[in-house]
């Protein structure tokens, strides 16, 4: 999704700007751009494709290396095809001023007709032209006013960077729903929407609220709330490396973050189990032992990979805790009116912590006063801060727009958040203490699976030329199902589709051939006899089918056309060793296919429009 960068100081901008731009290309774009206020003039490049395209339309231009203040973009296109013409930055009125902007002014089209009407010509098709135009025509003395009284008169998200050329030196930047933070440095600021940015130059940071404004230059912040004056926001420290955030020797981010594994579960895990008292500890979910034991209903919301996670916590709760838990769409709940009690506990699951519709799930959750909590990776994001209570992951940066470590780390919570809620109901002391055995355990099974990367990725090769294929597992293994598939058509841009088991029958069936291959979750467990018999009714229509399967079982290596071997573990912990196999599975085809697997087409890393 876009990307904002901005500098103002006493360096030399562009490389700032076109480094932040590069660290930011992991979140999907299709153009970027610059501009830069050098003592009063405003210079604008930009292009459509990737950030190493303006970089080489940079070279020759000389002009550009004195400017020590400027704003920078990629842009994921919503708005208007992804050209040159729609990318950012974009001018206000005569140039005199440029602005970048991620989110969606929704009220663009009546703003347009206005500004048109007012002599100004659009020279894009982008609801952020009439955001630059707007502020122009409230620009008549200092530009942080016309922001203001532009961003009163606009319906919608934004995180806007803004600079004049009247006013050199000095940025403005807002945001409402869509993040912004300031990376303090000694005389200088840097300004980003997401902190991968800026911590190669520092790790102080201020995450701005909604509807704050700011006042930058060099490294002078005021910040105010836009209709209530100056406000103070707390700095944090950003934790994570800067090499944390790089690629380490792997070939992709994804590949990298699937071999993290081991050691992100164990930094989810650090502190949050007590062997002895068979318990999960999880305190920032600050629930009351009355809250606790008056829990009502689990009511979990998140999208794409956070979402199969939840319904993994859905199944884990209900067992363990014997208490109502349900998934639910994060963009379905926030439109449904949903029936919400106080002693509700919703459960919002976000890597980035600022997809918008579970904030918007989030938000409706407390006007319906839930106790809100939210599962998140991402320090200081919006979701987390709004929930005020919850459990931060500990996955370190997850990079790669196909998520991996998130969804292990994410299953690792949610089954310490079923112990903790079963201890303070039935579950006895013993019985914890063997639950504690088996999330430690985890790490040790995902080490056992990337041992078998060389044979996943010879597995891989049988499946490159497929078009279509379907993913079917039961109980704890359908959530794996779902994960799987949307793993393999997010990088492979093979379609997928995850399935219970048993509801192949009941349409998909119809699809199955010799070219439609299935992918089986076989694991030892309650549901294998069924699911044998369902690949037994795939064969049948001459799919060929690759079965995850529990080491050793011989039974369903006979059954299977090709397997993958996890170590044996019980159903609610097999969900990750078998979703690890899965991963590497997605990545090889993706891979022999040569295809993008750092950009995968059409998507974002962080959805934060609807
Ligand atoms: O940051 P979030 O966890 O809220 O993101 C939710 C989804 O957009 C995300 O999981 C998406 O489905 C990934 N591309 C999956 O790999």
């Amino acid at each position: 999704m876009c990307g904002i960068v901005a500098y103002s100081g006493s360096r030399n901008a562009l490389p700032v700007l076109l480094g932040g731009l590069k660290k930011l290309e992991y979140r999907g774009y299709d153009s970027s751009g610059i501009a830069l206020n050098d003592n009063g003039q405003i210079t604008i490049r930009k292009r459509q494709g990737k950030v190493s395209e303006l970089i080489s339309m940079l070279d020759s231009d000389s002009t550009l290396e004195q400017a020590t203040c400027g704003i920078a973009h990629t842009r994921w296109a919503t708005h208007g095809p992804p050209t040159t013409e729609n990318a950012h930055p974009h001018a206000g009125g005569k140039g005199d001023l440029a602005l970048v902007h991620n989110g969606i002014i929704e009220n663009h089209r009546s703003l347009r007709e206005k500004l048109t009407a007012a002599g100004y010509v659009f020279c894009s098709e982008t609801d952020t032209e009439v955001l630059a135009h707007l502020v122009d025509l409230h620009h008549k003395g200092k530009l942080i006013d016309a922001v203001i009284s532009a961003l009163r008169e606009v319906e919608g998200t934004f995180g806007i960077a803004a600079m004049s050329r009247h006013e050199p030196g000095v940025l403005v930047v807002a945001r409402r729903g869509s993040p912004i933070v300031l990376g303090l440095g000694r005389e200088e600021t840097i300004i980003a929407s997401d902190a991968s940015a800026i911590i190669k130059h520092t790790r102080q940071a201020i995450y701005l609220d909604d509807n704050d404004i700011a006042l930058i230059q060099g490294n002078d912040v005021e910040i105010q709330a836009l209709d209530a004056g100056p406000v103070s926001r707390p700095t944090s420290q950003i934790d994570w490396s800067s090499n944390a955030a790089k690629k380490g020797g792997y070939e992709h981010y994804m590949l990298k973050e699937i071999f993290e594994q081991p050691e992100a579960i164990r930094n989810t895990l650090r502190g949050r189990l007590d062997r002895n008292r068979g318990n999960a500890l999880l305190s920032g979910l600050n629930l009351s032992p009355r809250e606790l034991s008056e829990l009502h209903r689990v009511l979990i919301v998140g999208c794409g990979t956070s979402m199969n996670a939840g319904l993994v916590g859905e199944y884990a709760i209900e067992d363990f805790a014997g208490v109502l838990a349900e998934v639910e769409q994060a963009a379905e709940f926030r439109y449904r009116n949903p029936i919400v009690k106080p002693s509700d506990l919703v459960v919002a699951i976000s890597q980035s912590g600022e997809t918008a519709d579970t904030l918007a799930a989030v938000r409706e959750a407390i006007d319906k006063g839930a106790l809100v909590s939210g599962l998140v990776n991402t320090v200081g994001s919006t979701i987390a801060r709004e929930t005020g209570r919850g459990v931060y992951l500990h996955a370190g940066p997850e990079i790669s727009v196909a998520s991996t470590k998130a969804f292990t780390c994410q299953v690792s919570v949610l089954l310490m958040m079923a112990l903790k809620f079963a201890r303070s109901r039935r579950m006895s002391r013993d019985a914890g203490c063997r639950f504690v055995e088996e999330i430690e355990a985890i790490p040790s099974l995902v080490e056992q699976v990337l041992e078998q990367n060389d044979n996943i990725a010879k597995v891989a090769e049988r499946y490159v030329e497929q078009s279509s294929a379907f993913f079917i597992g039961r109980g704890y293994l359908y959530p794996v199902a779902l994960e799987g598939a949307l793993k393999l058509k997010e990088i492979s841009y093979i379609h997928a589709e995850g399935y219970h088991a048993a509801e192949l029958k009941h349409g998909p069936i119809a699809l199955l051939d010799e070219n439609v291959p299935v992918i089986a979750l076989c694991n030892e467990g309650p549901g294998k006899d069924k699911t044998l018999g369902n690949v037994a009714e795939c064969q049948a229509r001459k799919s060929r089918v690759l079965g995850i399967v529990t080491q050793g079982d011989q039974e369903a290596i006979a059954a299977l056309d090709d397997h993958i071997v996890v170590p044996a573990s019980p159903p609610h912990t097999s969900v990750i060793p078998s979703t690890v196999a899965l991963q590497l599975l997605s990545y090889h085809i993706a891979r022999l296919k040569g295809c993008s697997i750092g950009q995968p087409r059409n998507l974002a890393k962080s959805v934060t429009v609807e």
